[in-house]
């Protein structure tokens, strides 16, 4: 645990001490256990750090309203707080948009971008509906039933029908979350800003991974970005939905360590 602005954030940090540093930013409402594949591949070569945005996974809340703007502020405070001066950001769909938020405003401080199963779009009214209507739907069914209803759109079909561990590690994620945090990240995400406009703006290397049955991001969004970000990479994870890193891990390992390699 370490504490950013006011607020404990709970975080992994493995791998080299003073080696070249990775930091994953976890989807909505998951945790930073979902990258645990990827940080078991990269330790040995990178230090490779993992935390929970706050009112996540064993982060606290804290008192402030949940917008990009904050967990962008909370992500430079994190690594101001570890003496972190650059890193590479890796981050999945709400991850992501923190992540090219970061890397666009504070450009000075990032070395390489990895955008999974994310985009550059805000929320059409019909999404901004959407979650007014799901949190209608926790408040009166309860978490477990959005906890079920999420894990078809989050996986490949093929993916559920494989019932792999990942679909209860993912359930077991958005159980562990609180309703209030549910609430308050769904408004943060409805009112979050496009970042279409300013991906000219990025010179930093860029990989942009998606899954090729991502339904909540899908490869055409993935490909916008790509087509605006100069000389960015950029390929899609086949047997994947929206949690590409977790349901193909040896693709997305492989293309994770290849870009680093480049970068590093
Ligand atoms: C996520 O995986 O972080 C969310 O699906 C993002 C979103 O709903 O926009």
């Amino acid at each position: 645990m370490i504490s950013v602005n006011n607020t404990a954030v709970s975080y992994t940090d493995e791998g080299p001490i003073g080696g070249r540093v990775v930091i994953f930013i976890h989807g909505f409402p998951l945790n930073k256990s979902m990258w645990d594949r990827q940080i078991g591949a990269l330790k040995d070569e990178y230090r490779v750090i993992a935390y929970d945005i706050r009112g996540h996974g064993d982060s606290e809340a804290g008192n402030a309203h949940f917008s990009m703007d904050l967990f962008v502020n909370d992500l430079l405070g994190f690594m101001h707080s570890l003496n972190i001066k650059k890193a590479v950001l890796c981050g999945l769909s709400m991850g992501g948009y923190i992540a090219l938020n970061a890397a666009i405003n504070f450009p000075e401080q990032f070395d390489g971008l990895i955008l999974c199963d994310t985009s550059c779009i805000a929320d059409s009214p019909k999404s901004r509906n959407k979650r007014i209507e799901a949190i209608e739907s926790i408040k009166l069914n309860g978490l477990e039933t959005f906890a079920d209803e999420s894990i078809n759109n989050l996986f490949a079909a093929g993916s559920v029908a494989a019932e792999g561990t990942e679909i209860a590690d993912v359930k077991e994620m958005i159980m562990n979350t609180s309703s209030q945090t549910v609430y308050n990240s769904m408004h943060a995400l409805a009112i979050r800003k496009e970042t279409c406009s300013r991906l000219s703006e990025i010179k930093i290397p860029v990989l942009i991974l998606v899954g090729d049955e991502d339904k909540i991001t899908p490869p055409i969004a993935a490909m916008v970005m790509h087509q605006n970000i100069r000389g960015s990479a950029f390929s899609i994870i086949e047997n994947a939905g929206h949690l590409s890193n977790m349901e193909n891990p040896y693709e997305f390992n492989y293309l994770l360590k290849k870009f680093l390699a480049t970068v590093y």
